[in-house]
């Protein structure tokens, strides 16, 4: 793809929310869409599913993707879970985002140490959704940096849900998700704001807003479980989405993951690079919030979970055509993608597929 049809492909448009939080630098930058761009993003996907030490890195056409070896700092965990570093450059501005916190504190902070990543110079954090393989480590990377990290550092959250508790049934049985304590965070000096309309985070990245459902193939994961809170309280069943649902404090309802938000970059000359993390809201209807958000229609790239390893075939044939539609020049697959879709991915467009590994990371932009 040229210069000229990167642009063409790319034009701005109206945005249609107004992004709260936007500070008056970023205003500048953010052309006529509202959101901000930036010049430059390095992902590192600090923990995932995997771990793959012979993972090969290099230039492609657009980015670089470098690897972590086993090295002298140390070898990186990998497990279920997911975690992010974001590092973004708009000229001579640099902002660091940590987006999700993996499940066990032991995998977090290890791979914050070979990655040389230091939570203290972080200019915001990001929370994608309310499970616990993606929040595990926060409260105590919030016990351990208090009074390090920078004063007033938010935790952008999106909506009352994430902090509400979770479950997931199987045929043996419960699992329990957990649930995040959103004073206790605050009580470690966290500002946690519930970003529920697209907000800016740290003056480069923004948050997607919550997700409306546009595709009839994305739906929740059917063993999904919120807990049912006291009535009026912010885990009252009737709190979340159009359906109201009768259910007494303590029952299994069904969860629509009402509060789960995607993080974003506006990478200049490049597109969208739209990071779902879990991907419970649809990763296709993830994608188009952000256009929509934003008024720009060209996506770089897709990154993170899709949450389709459970999917019957069908249902990833729909999601791979509509990747077709979208047309991002590269797809990251991680953590609960399923290799089912990863396979069609490379089936279909094997120039865009991007495997990530723990210790990957992918630099867009200039
Ligand atoms: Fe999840
Ligand atoms: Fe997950």
């Amino acid at each position: 793809m040229d210069r000229r049809e990167v642009l063409r492909l790319g034009a701005v448009g109206a945005g249609i929310f107004a992004f709260a939080g936007l500070p008056r630098a970023a205003g500048r930058a953010a052309a006529q869409s509202g959101a901000p761009t930036v010049d430059r993003l390095v992902m590192t996907n600090v923990v995932d599913n995997v771990y793959d030490v012979f993972a090969k890195g290099g230039k492609l056409d657009a980015i670089t993707v470098q690897r972590s070896p086993l090295g002298p700092d140390g070898a990186l965990l990998a497990e279920h879970g997911l975690a992010y570093h974001l590092e973004s450059v708009r000229g001579a501005e640099r902002r660091e985002v940590l987006l999700d916190f993996s499940l066990t504190e032991r995998s977090l902070l290890n791979n914050y140490a070979v990655l040389k990543v230091d939570p203290s110079k972080a200019d915001a954090m990001i929370l994608s959704h309310g499970h616990r393989d993606h929040y595990g480590a926060l409260p105590d990377l919030a016990r351990l940096a208090q009074g390090k990290l920078k004063p007033g550092l938010t935790l952008y959250a999106g909506g009352e849900d994430t902090f509400c508790h979770r479950v997931v049934t199987t045929p043996s049985g419960t699992i329990d998700q957990g649930q995040l304590d959103q004073a206790g965070l605050e009580a470690r000096g966290l500002k946690v704001v519930l970003a529920r309309q697209p907000a800016v985070a740290s003056g480069h990245a923004f948050t997607s807003g919550q997700i409306p459902r546009l595709t009839d193939f994305e739906k929740p994961p059917a063993a999904a479980r919120l807990v049912a809170g006291p009535m009026d309280s912010a885990c009252s069943v009737t709190h979340f989405g159009a359906t109201r649902v009768e259910a007494k404090p303590g029952e299994l309802v069904a969860d629509n993951f009402q509060g789960e938000h995607a993080t974003a970059y506006h990478v200049k000359d490049r597109g969208l690079v739209v990071i779902t993390s879990c991907g419970h809201a649809g990763v296709i209807n993830s994608v188009r919030q952000v256009q929509k958000a934003t008024g720009i229609e060209k996506v770089h790239a897709v990154v993170g979970g899709f949450h389709l390893a459970p999917a019957p075939d069908e249902i990833v044939a729909k999601t791979v055509e509509a990747f077709k539609a979208i047309d991002p020049d590269y797809i990251v697959p991680m953590h609960c993608t399923g290799l089912n879709t990863i396979m069609a991915v490379h089936a279909v467009m094997p120039r865009k597929l991007v495997m990530p590994s723990t210790g990957t990371r992918v630099i867009f932009g200039a």
